[in-house]
């Protein structure tokens, strides 16, 4: 007689390689708290329609907080042979209660157990990076007194381009990060229909209450097709996705700090504890952890590649490549988290370099669309205002000086609109003044932004 728990209409045991070969537990033992959860609401809607006694639950639910107690504390055996996480914790039950643990999986089947563990985990992974996010977007807007007066010059192309407030960079992300929570809050929407009950494939002829389990696991529908349950991943391509798409914003932004704290840029110091030396060269500081959160970024984008192969071609309904699907979530939700462990103790402790920032703020032309903007604003059409400020930026390029520093005179040669009031327009500090459209990254705007960032921070928080 074989001891596997699907062992019945076997004649010989199982060949410890294909024991070894399709084992989940060496993975999945981290679904061990939400199994027990979702066993004990189980157990408690198996009661509530009569296919257990009270006592019958209350026993099961006592021994599965025991078992949970025995894995917390690291003294539960693993065993290779019993697959995962759900037989060990449903033989350990037996072990300790005999037949009435042998009731536990009444009309439910693995398939739906197992994805409903990965609903609930996934569910709480979700909120634990929503939560580190909005610490992230935390420490971007609390950086906002320290670089009040800072400017500095915004890019495209990574050439100068104009000007904006320091913490127009910091609110720019604080907008992606709010789109990935946005994101999160809306897979959850779809996570939270409860599959407990789709049984292995096609339901149950037992009289179980779905709504009940929903209920008590706080689920806000229940799955309306039992194929589809059994074969549904589509919360955890969701989960994983938006995921890749956090990392690549932290990978945009490692990167550009990591071009910061260059010689050639000079914009940023990092914090000594969050860079490293080098094994030879004495003088170096690496921003290794940034290098390594935009390296990891390719792990989550990765994962995305891998539930979606792993789920294009089933056929309905559960399949075992299922299984694989908790390497990419883990993965990914591991990657996701030890990157936001860190990051925003290096948004908070950075030190950006006004002296080396201020020194070359005026190279680049950063004034020059703003001078556009002051002809536009006395008639001159945009293209021509175009032509004219490019002839003019010519013209300081070969003497070697700011739009600034061109003689009214010099000006007015090549168009004579402009007067003396054009100096008021000319420099970052002008230009960021003059810039008042809404969303611009000009003085006057980012207060009021800032503001409305640590209202939304602390309410939603
Ligand atoms: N360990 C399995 C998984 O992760 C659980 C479901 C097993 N179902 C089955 N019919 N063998 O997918």
């Amino acid at each position: 007689m074989s001891a596997k728990a699907w062992g019945g209409a076997f004649s010989e045991a199982t060949d410890p390689r294909v024991e070894l070969f399709t084992e989940s537990i060496s993975f999945d033992a981290r679904l061990a708290l939400v199994d027990i959860r979702g066993s004990q609401a189980h157990a408690k809607m198996l009661a509530k329609v009569g296919l257990l006694t009270n006592e019958e639950a209350q026993q099961i639910i006592d021994h599965l907080n025991e078992i949970g107690q025995q894995i917390t504390r690291g003294e539960f055996e693993w065993k290779t042979e019993l697959e995962d996480i759900h037989m060990h914790i449903e033989t350990a039950l037996i072990a300790r209660i005999g037949d009435v643990g042998r009731k536990l999986h009444t009309g439910r089947s693995r398939n739906d157990q197992v994805s409903l563990d990965l609903k609930l985990y996934v569910r709480e992974a979700l909120q634990r990076i929503d939560e580190a996010l909005e610490d992230l977007q935390r420490a971007f807007v609390d950086r906002y007194e320290q670089d009040r007066e800072i400017i500095l010059p915004g890019y495209t192309h990574l050439q100068r381009a104009q000007p904006v407030m320091a913490a127009h960079y910091w609110l720019a992300y604080c907008e992606k990060f709010q789109r990935d929570r946005d994101r999160l809050r809306d897979c959850s929407k779809r996570l939270n229909v409860l599959p407990l009950g789709a049984a292995a494939l096609a339901g149950t002829s037992l009289p179980i209450d779905r709504e009940e389990t929903a209920r008590l696991l706080n689920f806000t529908d229940v799955a309306a097709n039992s194929l589809d349950v059994s074969s549904d991943r589509d919360f955890l391509a969701e989960a994983i996705f938006s995921m890749s798409l956090i990392a690549v914003h932290l990978s945009g932004w490692a990167e550009e700090w990591i071009l910061w704290c260059t010689t050639e840029f000079g914009f940023l110091k990092l914090p000594d504890a969050y860079t490293t030396g080098s094994s030879i060269m004495p003088q170096k500081r690496n921003p290794d952890v940034l290098e390594l959160i935009r390296g990891k970024s390719a792990r989550v984008i990765a994962d995305v590649q891998q539930i979606l192969t792993l789920l294009k071609g089933l056929p309905l309904a559960y399949n075992r490549d299922l299984q694989e699907d908790k390497l990419a979530f883990f993965d990914a939700f591991d990657t996701i988290s030890a990157c936001l462990e860190l990051a925003p103790s290096i948004v908070r402790l950075a030190k950006l370099r006004a002296d080396k920032i201020n020194a070359r703020l005026e190279e680049g032309f950063l004034d020059a669309t703003t001078l556009m903007e002051y002809l536009i604003q006395h008639g001159v059409p945009m293209r021509t205002g175009h032509e004219v400020v490019g002839h003019l930026v010519r013209l300081c390029e070969s003497r070697g000086i700011t739009l600034a520093e061109m003689p009214l005179a010099d000006f007015q040669a090549v168009n004579p609109l402009i007067a003396d009031d054009v100096y008021g327009w000319l420099g970052v500090k002008n230009v960021v003044a003059k810039l008042q459209s809404y969303g611009s990254g000009g003085i006057n705007c980012i207060e009021e932004q800032v503001e409305e960032w640590r209202t939304r921070l602390r309410t939603e928080g």
